[in-house]
């Protein structure tokens, strides 16, 4: 695709030479977003970062990623404190903000809403996330992830078994990933959910299409065996029509070290875009875990800068000028450990 000038709003505008593209500059961004090198070519340009729903890492890693690129950032996080408390529609608001702005991100608890606001919006706009719809950017800082796992044992996203585990119906990032992978060869899914909280059936057909396996079940155990890749998810509550109908769900499927132990390979990547649901009574992906060197959590938001950074360099036609007057940073920059 033509990035320049465009709105990300969905994976289906992505095909490989695309993700090559995008992973290519991500590598290129490592130094600057580690904070060794600094680059300042978005000088003076903005970003509006627009968060009407709860976000911890993808307002800051979007907001950082600018900024690494030398730009400025200005956001708002919740509705009740913009003016679409007030009834301002979604294209009044994209009007105003993309006058105030060279890129806007958009997280919004609406499904297609980013889409309208974009259509309205006189600059790229970015999906943070459309309700349970899409979140692109998830995905894309997830396969750059899994990528890199799998090379580092030996394997590729091409023939890989990736088991989905959780609420595959709400999970935005989880129907995001699966077009994406979708974009390879044979690769086998596990989908470990209760059939209520199943991978919605136009994602399934997608991959019968392609040519990819998909196997559903609700038995965890079935799901781990022989898994290249846990994609673990939290039940995503504030979906469910009734918070009754969502406590059902709360603990389901938990994955502690003793379970990785008895049904994983010894090298099997841990996964989940975060936030995991850290209450006792749910704990998807238990902190006793921590100390599993498999366990690629903290890489995936790490990842999400260089990757953030990448599409920011693409929209806003800068990729190749990153580098130009860079400089070394003169701070202490020894005893960071990657995540
Ligand atoms: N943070 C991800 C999202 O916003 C996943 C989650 O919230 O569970 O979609
Ligand atoms: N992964 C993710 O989107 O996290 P936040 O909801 O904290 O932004």
């Amino acid at each position: 695709m033509e990035f320049v000038g465009q709105h990300i709003l969905s994976v289906d505008q992505f095909d490989r030479a695309d993700i090559e593209r995008i992973f290519e500059i991500a590598d290129r961004m490592r130094p600057y977003a580690e904070r060794r090198r600094i680059t300042r070519v978005l000088e003076g340009a903005i970003l509006g970062n627009m968060f009407f729903e709860p976000s911890t890492r993808t307002r800051i890693s979007f907001g950082c990623a600018f900024n690494l690129l030398g730009g400025e950032v200005r956001e708002t996080t919740e509705i009740k404190a913009s003016s679409l408390s007030k009834g301002e529609s979604l294209y009044d608001t994209a009007r105003v903000l993309s006058g105030y702005s060279d890129v806007i991100v958009m997280r919004h608890p609406a499904p297609g809403s980013v889409a309208e606001f974009a259509a309205a919006s006189r600059v790229p706009v970015v999906n943070g996330g459309d309700g349970p719809n899409e979140h692109p950017s998830q995905a894309l800082l997830d396969l750059y992830t899994i990528r890199r796992e799998l090379a580092a044992r030996e394997r590729t996203v091409d023939g890989m078994t990736i088991a989905l585990i959780g609420d595959l119906r709400y999970g935005r990032a989880v129907h995001s990933l699966v077009k994406l992978i979708g974009l390879f060869q044979g690769v086998t899914f596990r989908l470990v959910s209760p059939s209520e909280l199943a991978l919605p059936s136009e994602y399934l057909q997608a991959l019968a299409r392609a040519g990819h396996r998909a196997e559903a079940t609700d038995r965890l155990e079935d799901g781990l065996r022989g898994a290249d890749i846990l994609y673990v998810t939290r039940t995503q509550e504030e979906r469910f029509p009734t918070q009754d109908e969502a406590d059902r769900y709360r603990g389901l499927f938990r994955i502690n070290q003793d379970i990785y132990t008895s049904y994983c390979a010894p090298s099997t990547v841990i996964m989940h875009p975060l936030p995991r649901d850290s209450r006792s009574e749910a704990r998807e992906l238990d902190d006793d875990l921590n100390s599993n060197p498999n366990l690629a959590i903290f890489r995936q938001t790490d990842n999400g800068v260089l990757v953030r950074m990448a599409l920011f360099a693409l929209l806003l036609d800068v990729a190749d000028k990153v580098d130009d007057q860079a400089r070394e940073v003169p701070w202490f920059t020894g005893g960071r450990e990657a995540g």
